[in-house]
């Protein structure tokens, strides 16, 4: 995958559909290999785009292959790798505290942004050969969070690191003190299983930050009403908290009246493009009825610009 393009804003204002339509248009204009991926638990994306969706891309067009991640797997993959991790370093804890620990793990704060986390990586990593994976986005406190998790992750990981390395340091000392004393493992970091892990896992978050930083595009959803615009302020403070930027913000289902709301979106936004797409009438408001043109055109300008 060369870029990735994440559609965030508030429920209801069109992301699925913006966000289908826009990797139909990719796909059809920009000469682009184009994978549509929903992270959204509850998926509308296959029913966007009249189809039925599952795991492994399914090909919805010449150039555009769509996706709906099951979150669920991905909750019992992630919390399977810990549980396995678990027990091989604390060999001791019994197999049923273990199990109590890790049933409760699952419903526990970060569970499922770890997992949505690993699942991009993934995601990244086995489909390299398309040009443009565009991710529509669960509701915005999990999106957030998610995204916020490899910054966070980082200092927690060098505090852990500094731990773990003072407790290799103090077995040395025990060791020097009395070389008959009964320590067990290792005493350097780098025969240190469990510093090993430490490090894996730092690469694995500087390398997703380095997708969110440098390898993604954000696009804004607001529509013309208060609380879809509330929504979307506080998703770019956030965003600039992280320093991941917004490229385009999406005025969707614009209406011919809607003179202030242009105005009000475009001076609350300032210097980020605002691409207008108007309500379109339509029952099912397939991706190749919404007018995009000019939402695909910016954005591939912005990726072509990032990659030069
Ligand atoms: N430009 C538009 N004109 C008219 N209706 C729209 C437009 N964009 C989205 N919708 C409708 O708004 C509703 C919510 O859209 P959806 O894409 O599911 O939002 P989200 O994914 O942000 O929750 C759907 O009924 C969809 O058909
Ligand atoms: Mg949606």
């Amino acid at each position: 995958m060369k870029q990735a393009v994440f559609f965030l804003g508030k429920g209801g204002v069109g992301k699925t559909t913006t966000a289908s339509a826009f990797a139909a248009g990719c796909a059809t204009w920009g000469g682009m290999d184009v994978l549509a991926v929903s992270l959204d638990p509850a998926h509308n994306l296959g029913d966007v785009l009249g189809t039925s969706l599952r795991e492994n891309p399914s090909k919805v067009g010449e150039h555009l292959s769509a996706m709906e991640i099951d979150v669920g797997k991905w909750i019992a993959r992630y919390l399977a790798s810990l549980r396995k991790e678990l027990s091989s370093t604390y060999a001791y804890t019994s197999v049923a505290s273990l199990d109590s620990y890790f049933s409760l793990l699952r419903y526990s704060p970060g569970t499922e942004e770890y997992a949505l986390l690993w699942a991009i990586e993934e995601i990244v990593s086995r489909h390299q050969a398309y040009d443009l994976v565009v991710f529509d986005t669960p509701p915005t406190a999990l999106t957030l969070r998610f995204l916020a998790l490899p910054f966070l992750s980082e200092k927690w990981l060098e505090g852990l690191k500094g731990l773990r390395k003072a407790i290799l340091e103090r077995r040395q000392t025990v060791l020097r003190l009395d070389p008959e004393a009964p320590v067990r493992g290792a005493r350097r970091p780098e025969e240190d299983q469990l510093y090993h892990r430490l490090l894996g896992l730092q690469r694995r978050l500087a390398s997703l930050r380095e997708l969110f930083l440098a390898r993604s595009t954000v696009v804004l959803v607001v529509n013309p009403d208060e609380l879809s615009l509330r929504e979307s302020i506080r998703i770019r403070e956030e965003l600039a908290g992280l320093r991941i930027p917004i490229a385009v913000v999406c005025h969707n289902k614009a209406r011919e009246a809607d003179g202030v709301w242009e105005r009000k979106i475009k001076s609350t936004f300032r210097s980020i493009p605002v691409v207008r797409i108007p309500f379109t009438e339509d029952e099912t408001l397939h991706p190749d009825r919404l007018p995009v043109r000019e939402l695909v055109d910016r954005i591939i300008d912005h990726v072509r610009k990032e990659q030069s």
